[in-house]
């Protein structure tokens, strides 16, 4: 069957499963496979505000060949995944699934779409672009050896979602949107380690041998002064501690400071995603 035959629907509760299922076979030769479990999935869709049922599927016949997440926050959306099977590609079915999922965005009162992709994503890219999506900044992931640090002045207090819920407003206001957003916070505060000071704040995670910090922001009044050293050498020394050997943060921006923080804690970059946007 061939992509003439495709129907694009919204996923049905039944299909679930399916969705995973197709999700964890268009993403096994990804630039870094990923293999997602029932739990995963829901806490990404969690963390994007997405809902399951707007996602819409491309069936060929009962079977799930392709499917897109839009998110809608207010004016503006977000594409939390797209993908076709790998045996369904190159035959205009991700653009169609881009088309229904603006047309979604637009009904629901957005006016404008962003969405973030891997720089070595070529196919992603050309297809971004031929839709007329812009480039707009780059995100880093990297990654660093866990280790002891002392000397980061007053330890930050330990902390909830609600003490420090306005200072990620004030300190992630234009950046990523899986980092800007409350939803986004929300669903990192569920599982990690909160840290505030009076400038700043930080969380952080152990899963196994791996740390996370997925968030680290300084209010932009209280910025330049070291505020941040001292938020991530108390997160790296406390990861240590908590027994990991490996520490990654994500989605951070590439930006002169960013770098020059990074070099400092040897981190290394892993990855770098492209933020792109289309006005609808
Ligand atoms: C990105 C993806 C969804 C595109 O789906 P698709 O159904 O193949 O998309 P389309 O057929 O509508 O368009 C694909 C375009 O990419 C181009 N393309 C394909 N492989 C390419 C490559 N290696 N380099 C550059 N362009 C490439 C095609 O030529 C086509 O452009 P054209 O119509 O101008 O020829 C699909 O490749 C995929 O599922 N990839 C893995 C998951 C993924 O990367 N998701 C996006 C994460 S941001």
């Amino acid at each position: 069957m061939g992509a003439d035959e495709l129907v694009l629907k919204r996923l049905s509760a039944q299909q679930l499963d399916a969705l995973i299922d197709a999700q964890n076979e268009i993403f096994a030769d990804y630039i870094i496979p990923i293999r997602l479990s029932r739990e995963s999935f829901a806490e990404f869709m969690r963390s994007v505000g997405g809902k399951l049922e707007n996602v819409t599927v491309a069936l060929s016949g009962d079977e799930i060949v392709g499917y897109v997440n839009p998110v809608v926050d207010g004016t503006e959306a977000w594409i939390g995944g797209l993908g076709v099977v790998p045996r369904m590609r190159n035959q205009g079915i991700g653009a169609k699934l881009m088309e229904a999922a603006e047309t979604y965005a637009e009904e629901e009162g957005a006016d404008e779409v962003l969405l973030e992709v891997i720089e070595g994503n070529l196919a992603a890219k050309k297809l971004y672009e031929k839709l007329g999506y812009v480039q707009r900044v780059a995100y880093l992931s990297a990654e660093c050896n866990a280790a002891r640090f002392a000397g980061f002045g007053q330890p930050p207090r330990r902390s909830a979602l609600e003490d420090i819920a306005p200072l990620h407003q004030r300190s992630y206001a234009g950046t990523c949107w899986q980092r800007r957003k409350g939803f986004a916070l929300e669903e990192s505060a569920r599982t990690c380690e909160i840290y505030k000071n009076d400038d700043g704040f930080v969380l952080l995670r152990r899963i196994a041998g791996t740390g996370f910090i997925p968030f680290l922001g300084v209010d932009p009044e209280s910025r330049r002064r070291g505020v941040g050293t001292c938020l991530a050498k108390f997160a790296v020394n406390r990861l240590w501690e908590l027994g990991t050997f490996k520490i990654a943060i994500y989605n951070i921006d590439d930006n002169d400071a960013n770098r020059r923080m990074l070099d400092l804690f040897d981190f290394a970059v892993t990855l770098k995603q492209i933020e792109m946007r289309k006005k609808l």
